[in-house]
């Protein structure tokens, strides 16, 4: 089910803007990654930072999928939401003593460490409470995942994972730990990968010589966790509404052998969510430029930061348009326009798409900024003090019979 007829007009009697979550879609893209991943063997966790709506977690976590965190914060959340902390990794490069201390007591699965340093705090602050802290090492890879310098996480210049010539002190680290168990290796090269095949087959390849590498020297590497980065079609959000997760998992299934007693963990975010939500804006004002024509939105990047930041690009479309036209041809006729769309927030850079040819728009039309699932209302603000999106779910919509 994507946005329809019923779906606009319920949208028509609520204030914007807000966060529309096409729960069908949701559903259908978390059974589709439990059976693909269970078919291929591949433990999931579902990477919290990506969006913490309660509803959705409690809906991954039903499915006994794991999660991935990057702060104290996220760890009891993520647990409060129906996550087993056995099942709960945390992961990032600055992890406080405070945030090691509660998941060490509340019993989480693995740290995912980044630094020498990192290693030897968690391994006293685990002796301090008597108690011994699975830990697996990021390890940087050195490996381009062609995608936005700002989401590439895996090349030396980046500051996440050790480094090669960290490897012998490593070994020799980890041999001195008394508090620690090493439960495997962990890499994540970057977001938004589209190159699956490629990109996953180069990290599978360097991944298996780093193990080999690691069991060598006589450690155990009973896991290896490959992160996430499966990117999403942004462009064409109804084309291809749930990610490729086939294409990603044949890959590593066949470009990582695994020895027995091995497991391979991933942890999506951006693919498990991006497609199901969708910001919902109207039209504030149309105004004629000197060179172009702005469409001013009540939606600015104080809700959705990634066009700003990024300069990610957001599907946009008039849905008040597409009710009023009752078929393309018709939508032909009322005619079309080029529009920078543009947010209501103090900042040049506050710019949804510039140069965006959309139907012919008028104040209080309702716009559909796409594809926003994904680090959006997890990363708004209250800049210039504006209020925060909330979330609206379909599921709510239909049990109003989509008439609020
Ligand atoms: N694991 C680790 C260690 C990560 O750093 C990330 C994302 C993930 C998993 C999840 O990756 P995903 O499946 O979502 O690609 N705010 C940016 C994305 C930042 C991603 C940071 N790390 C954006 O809006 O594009």
């Amino acid at each position: 089910m994507a946005i329809d007829r019923r779906h606009i007009l319920a949208f028509g009697k609520i204030d914007t803007p807000f966060y529309f979550y096409d729960m069908d879609l949701f559903r259908r893209t978390v059974s589709g990654l439990a059976s693909l991943s269970s078919r291929n063997g591949i433990k999931v966790h579902y990477a919290v930072k990506a969006n913490t709506e309660e509803r959705l977690l409690r809906h991954i976590s039903s499915y006994g999928f794991g999660a991935d965190c990057v702060s104290g914060n996220e760890v009891e959340y993520a647990v409060s939401c129906g996550f087993r902390p056995e099942n709960t990794v945390f992961a990032g490069v600055g992890k406080s003593d405070r945030e090691i201390l509660s998941s060490l007591k509340l019993g989480i699965g693995t740290f995912n460490c980044e630094s020498l340093q990192e290693i030897e705090v968690v391994d006293s602050l685990a002796a301090s409470l008597g108690l011994t802290a699975n830990v697996s090492v990021r390890i940087n890879p050195d490996i381009d995942a062609h995608t936005h310098k700002y989401v590439t996480t895996g090349l030396y210049e980046n500051k996440f994972g050790i480094s090669r010539h960290e490897f012998e002190p490593l070994v020799e680290l980890l041999g001195r730990c008394g508090s620690i168990r090493l439960h495997g290796l962990h890499f994540h090269i970057g977001s938004q990968i589209t190159d699956v095949a490629e990109v996953y087959g180069l990290e599978c390849r360097r991944a298996s010589e780093i193990v080999r590498w690691f069991e060598d020297k006589g450690l155990v590497i009973a896991n290896i966790d490959l992160g996430g980065g499966l990117g999403v079609d942004y462009d064409d959000p109804d084309g291809n509404p749930v990610a490729d997760f086939s294409t990603w998992f044949r890959t590593i299934s066949s470009e990582l052998p695994l020895r027995p007693g091995q497991t391979v963990h991933v942890e999506p975010g951006r693919s498990v969510v991006a497609q199901c939500g969708t910001l919902v804006s109207r039209v504030l004002f149309v105004k004629s430029g000197e060179t172009k024509t702005f469409l001013i939105l009540d939606a600015g990047m104080n809700d959705l930061i990634r066009p700003a930041l990024y300069g990610a690009y957001h599907k946009i479309e008039n849905l008040s348009a597409m009710l009023s036209s009752e078929s393309p041809a018709d939508a032909d006729a009322s005619g079309s326009q080029i529009y920078d769309v543009v947010g209501p927030v103090c900042e040049s850079s506050d710019v949804w798409g510039a140069g965006r040819l959309l139907p012919r728009s008028s104040r209080g039309d309702i716009i559909a900024i796409r594809s926003a699932g994904a680090y959006g209302q997890v990363m708004a603000s209250r800049y210039n003090l504006r209020d925060l999106a909330p979330a609206v779910y379909s599921d709510d919509l239909a049990a109003a019979g989509g008439d609020l």
